[in-house]
């Protein structure tokens, strides 16, 4: 599948799914008529619609104004004082929800762990008060870098039940990347645990620890949970096992009456230019928005069970596994490892076992069980699934039939979901009871947001003319700046088109107002859903000894979506060997991460510049791409670069 055929099957497609009426008829939104009736009303009075639904949360105190909005920056019930560990958890333990099961938890080896909301409450409470004899304060920064256990999910409840602001780093990302992460945010206290499994390996995370704090000044104290067994070397006075510290303290502690603003999370993503950025969010907007998606968009009741497949070191884990599902009181499965350990039908098995109703993966996984072969979900009775969502990226029409039918028995609508980090929330989305399907559409803007198509000058596209996803009001769950860096927030999503939110993606809307969203338009390269700057990879690259100079592009992958091309030219004395290919590769992984591995390197004398020097990345892309280049060369200042190149490709 190439980006282009993407894109061309798409506007042939002509398939519509109504929503099937009995789903519509139990819906929390259950008309096409009512979901119109919102968006219009909050079209109307986007700050009257918004202080409407905040009624659903629990505030400590209200808020005294709904929106500040001096662009860029945003102010979202200033006033009002909140908690976001209040609302996933006290608040159901008055009600019957007290011994609901809030989290069922499988790791990889197969075993089992349920928590009810009394019983998350008080492991949340117990590890607040730790993380306060461990010295971290309101406003502390505290960085995760853990598995996907339950102590993940507490810890960050943890924080923002004493207003610590946790920042997630995913368990495959390199203990160079962590340094980086927790300098950024100067985090007092890092979370981890001895290791995770996946695919039958551990992953070990206390090591990688271990080599990050020789650099991050500003850690005091490591904490680790027990979760593999393995054996670990414990620094006295700074590494404690969790389960010593949870035995010693209090099991109560009140949550901070923090003000809406207050900084919940920190979360890297990369961008177009050098290191990763801190995306800021914020208490009260976020929690709103999180909540009110999760209603709606999974159409989430009671009884469900609910399994988002994300890992919570991405901001899909935290909205939609952590901080959505729990204040709505709902009941949300987590799984510790790959899809495919130990057979390929492991979620297939997990749905079967757990008797899942709501269930939300990516374009890339679906692929991936295409090519497994539809034998594995055949084998399993999926009758209790009612809704399937998807997110992260494009999802091509013939993936979302084999979804459709495969698993969803041509019973269960979809929800094809566009958001981002930086988003917060979902964005724009299909209602299930209210939204006729289009394969491949991420349909139209939830109630409250205002997505449009423009052009570089900021002028509206017409129907089915392609241009730049842009968001023309602020919303609830937006970023509030990068962190440690609001010039580039200023510069990097609201300068590009002035005053808009420019969110990277190229997009068209067709003649019905559905939105299809074609990818990204910048340097950022989606791997499996898996955001990735260009320019750090080839930073990575250029940290080697023998690199001179590196470009890095995307090339289509039938799998991951887009896979990742390095041209790389060498130091004088050095030359290429595929010892040094493997070398290269190796470090990438050591410097970033396994997901950020290049699938190919090249090596090559020189690269394509324009006259100013700025690499043409655009023809690497095609010649990675196709081998050849068809588009204009004119700003080329070394036609010999390309004929060489090409003949590199032969
Ligand atoms: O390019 C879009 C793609 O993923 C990007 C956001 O990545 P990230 O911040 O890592 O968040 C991923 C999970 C929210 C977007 O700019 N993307 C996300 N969802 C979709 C999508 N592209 C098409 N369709 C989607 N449903």
């Amino acid at each position: 599948m190439s980006t282009v055929t993407n894109i061309e099957s798409v506007l042939q497609e002509k398939r519509i799914f109504p929503p099937p009426p009995e789903f519509s008829a139990k819906a929390h939104i259950q008309s096409e008529a009512e979901l119109e009736r919102l968006r219009a009303e909050a079209h109307a009075d986007p700050e009257a619609f918004w202080a409407r639904m905040a009624e659903e949360l629990h505030w400590f105190k209200k808020w005294d104004t709904v929106l500040k909005w001096d662009p860029p920056h945003a102010e979202w019930f200033g006033g009002g004082l909140i908690n976001i560990s209040y609302n996933c958890l006290d608040r159901h333990l008055s009600t019957w929800r007290r011994n609901k099961a809030a989290l069922i938890w499988e790791g990889e080896p197969g075993e089992t762990r349920t928590y009810t909301y009394q019983q998350l409450h008080t492991e949340v409470c117990k590890f607040a008060n730790v993380l306060k004899h461990a010295g971290v304060m309101r406003g502390d920064r505290v960085a995760l870098y853990m598995p996907l256990i339950p102590e993940l999910a507490i810890s960050m409840l943890a924080c923002a039940r004493i207003g610590a602001t946790h920042s997630v780093v995913f368990g495959g990302f390199s203990s160079a990347a962590l340094i980086d992460r927790i300098n950024d945010a100067s985090c007092k206290v890092v979370v981890t645990a001895d290791g995770g499994w996946r695919r039958g390996k551990e992953v070990k995370l206390k090591a990688a620890v271990d080599e990050a704090v020789k650099e991050t000044p500003s850690v005091t104290a490591c904490i680790v949970v027990r979760r593999t067994g393995s054996q670990q070397e414990m620094q006295d006075g700074r590494d404690f096992w969790w389960h010593d510290l949870m035995e010693t303290v209090e099991t109560d502690c009140a949550a901070e009456e923090l003000d809406s603003e207050h900084p919940l999370y920190i979360l890297y993503t990369s961008g177009t230019t050098g290191k990763p950025k801190g995306i800021l969010h914020t208490t009260a907007g976020y929690l709103l928005q999180a909540h009110l998606t999760t209603k709606w968009v999974f159409d989430l009741k009671d009884e469900d069970l609910y399994w988002c497949t994300a890992d919570i070191g991405w901001v899909t884990g935290h909205s939609y596994v952590v901080y959505g599902p729990l204040s709505n009181g709902a009941t949300v499965l987590m799984y510790e490892g790959a899809p495919n350990f130990p057979e390929p039908d492991r979620f297939w098995s997990m749905i079967e076992k757990h008797r899942v109703n709501i269930f939300y993966t990516a374009p890339t996984a679906i692929r991936a069980f295409i090519k497994w072969g539809d034998s594995w979900p055949l084998k399993h009775d999926l009758s209790s699934l009612r809704l399937l969502g998807t997110v992260g990226e494009p999802i091509n029409p013939e993936a979302w039939m084999w979804y459709h039918r495969t698993i969803g028995k041509e019973r269960c609508p979809i929800v094809d979901t566009w958001w981002q980090t930086e988003t917060g929330a979902i964005m724009i989305t299909p209602i299930p009871g209210a939204t006729p399907t289009k394969p491949g559409s991420g349909t139209k803007p939830f109630p409250g947001i205002e997505p449009d198509i423009m052009t570089r000058e900021g002028k509206s596209v017409g129907p089915n003319e392609g241009g730049y996803l842009v968001l023309k009001r602020p919303w609830p769950s937006m970023l509030r700046t990068i962190w440690g860096d609001d010039e580039r927030y200023k510069q990097q999503y609201w300068s590009q088109i002035d005053g808009i939110y420019f969110a990277g993606d190229g997009a068209r809307r067709d003649p019905d107002g559905y939105f299809w969203i074609m990818g990204r338009i910048d340097d950022v390269i989606n791997v499996s859903g898996h955001r990735l700057g260009t320019a750090e990879i080839e930073s990575a690259l250029v940290s080697h000894a023998t690199v001179a100079e590196a470009a890095v592009v995307a090339r289509p992958d039938e799998l991951k979506g887009s896979g990742i091309v390095a041209f790389v030219t060498l130091e004088g004395s050095h030359s290429p060997s595929e010892a040094l290919n493997q070398e290269l590769r190796a470090h990438v992984v050591k410097e970033i991460g396994a997901l950020a591995r290049p699938d190919e390197i090249r090596f090559t004398d020189a690269l394509p510049k324009t006259r100013s020097g700025k690499i043409m990345r655009r023809l690497l892309r095609e010649i990675a791409t196709s081998g050849t280049v068809a588009g204009d060369v004119t700003t080329l200042e070394d036609f010999s670069v390309l004929e060489k190149l090409r003949a590199e490709e032969e």
